[in-house]
Formats: structure tokens, sequence, C-alpha cells
């Protein structure tokens, strides 16, 4: 039998050729999430799928893809897929980490650094034609050297986002299940303190989880008040994480000083609150979206791939329970 793949996603064009030529290939050719129902449509007989975050790859999707082995994911985050059918069906899911940790990195502390000076303010103040008297008083904000970051979520992304801060001679504290060794803390001169003392101790807070259920709503009213008045939160992980509602009313109220995010609850739908907000500042999902990381990051989702359906080990396999007692080309 043949083996196909639908790409729901135009990628790099040469990154697609290792794809192309070993098997049949049908790109989805927009840089628009492919709708639904085509999804639907398209993914009937496939045995491989490079799918995107925007593309939710759950039970209903498996019901229609009887022959799928691989669900090879072009990003970090796997909370578009359900991964418990998948292995339940023996399918083969993989997501491409590491190679975007430095760009998703440099974009948390961008947010920081635009949040804290008012960037976005200070763009739209010029654009507006406003700028007539030289700048005293107006667009005051704060500064982020010296000061002290609360990281929460401790992986590969939050450690690079502490790298950063140590140049800016940031106290760093951060919080996560499971505490980093000794000599990662000294070397990144990071202090574990439980999520509490991080949130009512910390100038900038940063969100690093995946999310999970048990990160759903995790910066909810009650810990958004447990933040100073003057404290900033920062999130490039998933929408989710934060209770959206009770972000607005704690800007609304002043009960935070700013928020900058890059990731929403229903993405790319924003409540109006948020966009109409001076205090925050907003990005479209852009954490990985660098031309070198975005390649990277599907040139790994091709190799995973493509190794899934030749038999063999993909390098980035989530489910490794999937191969038990499978063909000892799998090693
Ligand atoms: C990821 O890799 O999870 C990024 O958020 C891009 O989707």
């Amino acid at each position: 039998m043949t083996k196909s793949v639908l790409v729901t996603n135009r990628l790099f064009e040469e990154v697609l050729n290792p794809l192309q030529n070993r098997f049949e290939v049908q790109v989805f050719q927009q840089d628009e999430p492919m709708p639904r129902e085509l999804f639907k449509q398209k993914v009937g007989d496939k045995t491989g799928l490079v799918a995107m975050s925007v593309d939710r790859v759950d039970k209903e999707i498996f019901d229609i893809a009887k022959s799928l082995k691989v669900v090879s994911t072009v990003s970090v985050g796997v909370d578009h897929i359900d991964i418990q059918t998948a292995t339940k069906r023996g399918i083969m899911i993989t997501n491409t980490p590491g190679v975007l940790t430095e760009t998703t990195a440099d974009l948390a502390f961008a947010l920081m650094m635009a949040v804290a000076r008012r960037i976005g303010e200070a763009e739209r103040y010029i654009r507006s034609g406003k700028w007539k008297i030289p700048i005293y008083r107006r667009l005051l904000g704060t500064d982020v050297h010296d000061k002290t970051l609360g990281i929460i979520g401790f992986g590969r992304i939050g450690k690079a986002v502490a790298k950063r801060a140590g140049g800016f001679g940031m106290k760093i504290l951060y919080y996560d299940i499971a505490r980093a060794d000794k000599a990662m803390e000294s070397g990144l001169n990071a202090r574990f303190v439980p999520l509490d003392e991080l949130l009512s101790t910390a100038d900038f807070v940063s969100l690093h989880v995946p999310l999970e259920k048990s990160t759903e709503k995790l910066m909810d009213q009650k810990n958004l008040q447990l933040m100073k008045h003057s404290a900033f939160l920062i999130n490039t992980s998933r929408g989710k994480v934060i209770d959206e509602k009770a972000l607005i009313r704690a800007l609304r109220d002043k009960k935070i000083a700013a928020a900058a995010l890059d990731v929403f609850e229903r993405e790319p739908h924003l409540p109006r609150e948020l966009i109409e907000m001076e205090n925050i500042v907003l990005t479209p999902h852009i954490g990985s979206a660098s031309y070198e990381t975005r390649k990277k990051m599907a040139e790994l989702a091709v190799e995973n791939c493509a190794l899934a359906l030749e038999g063999k080990k993909p390098p980035c396999l989530l489910n490794p329970e999937v191969l038990k007692g499978k063909s000892d080309k799998i090693s």
C-alpha cells in the first residue's frame, strides 16, 4: 500500500522534499489553518499527518483516519492532540522540542521589555501624530534590570529565559513541579520557591508551563491577586493557562500593572476588552516565529513523520509505548 501524508499547512518547499521523494504527499497550500471540514475529508485515507498546533487532532479525526500511523506536529505543545486515544490505537505522536527554545525565550524577554517600557503604547503615540512636545513625564515605564523575575515552569524555555535575565542583573525565582538540580540552579543563579511566594514577590512573572489539566487556568483570580499591584505578567506558553476573564478584571482594576501575551484562550479570537486596554502588549502567537526556527521545526517534523512511516523510531516520539512488540527495525 502506498503511504500517503497530509500536511495541513504550506511548510517550506525544500523541507518537504524528503517526504515527497518517499511518499505521496498532499499539502494544504495556504498560510491559514486548514478548515476543519476539509481536514476531515483529506485525512481519511492518510497514513501520516503533519499537523500544526491549530489543528485539533481528536477522537473524531482518529475515527476517520483508520490507517493513520503517525501524527507529527510542527510544535512543541501537544495540547491539541488526543494522545491517549492515539496511543490506544497504536498511532505515534511526535513533536518538535528543543529547536524553538531560544527563539521562544527571546520573545518572552522581548515582551517583558516591551510591556515594562511601554513600547506598544509609545509606538501608538508616535503613529497617532500626538508627539508634539518632549517626553518628560509621559510614557514612563518600569526598569527591567535588577528586578525580580518569577519563572513558572522551569523546563527548557523557562531556563533559557533565566539565562537572559542573568544578563540584566535580575534576581531569578522559579517554580516547577520538579525542582532543578543544584548545579543548574547555581549556574543560572535561580532560586526555587513555592508558587505563592513567587507570585507575591516577583516584579515580572513569566509563564512557561505546558497546557495540561493541572495548568489550565493556573493564573486564576486567586493567583492573580497574589501578584504585586506593580507586577507584570508575561505569557508565551498557552492561553488557557490564564483565566482570561480574571486577567481582564485584574488589569482593569489595576490589581497588576500590565500584561504581555502571545497566546490566548480562543485564538485567533480575543475579547474586545483585551484589545482596547492600554496596559497590555499583544502578539499573535509568534513565540517560535523566526525564519530559522520555523524551518528547523518543519525539518524535524518531516523527519519524525518519515522515520515513523519507514518503521523506524522517530527522534521525538512522545508515546513510545505504541512500539512495544513491534518489529525490531524500531530501536
Ligand atoms: C509550539 O511549538 O507549541 C508553539 O506554540 C507553536 O505552535
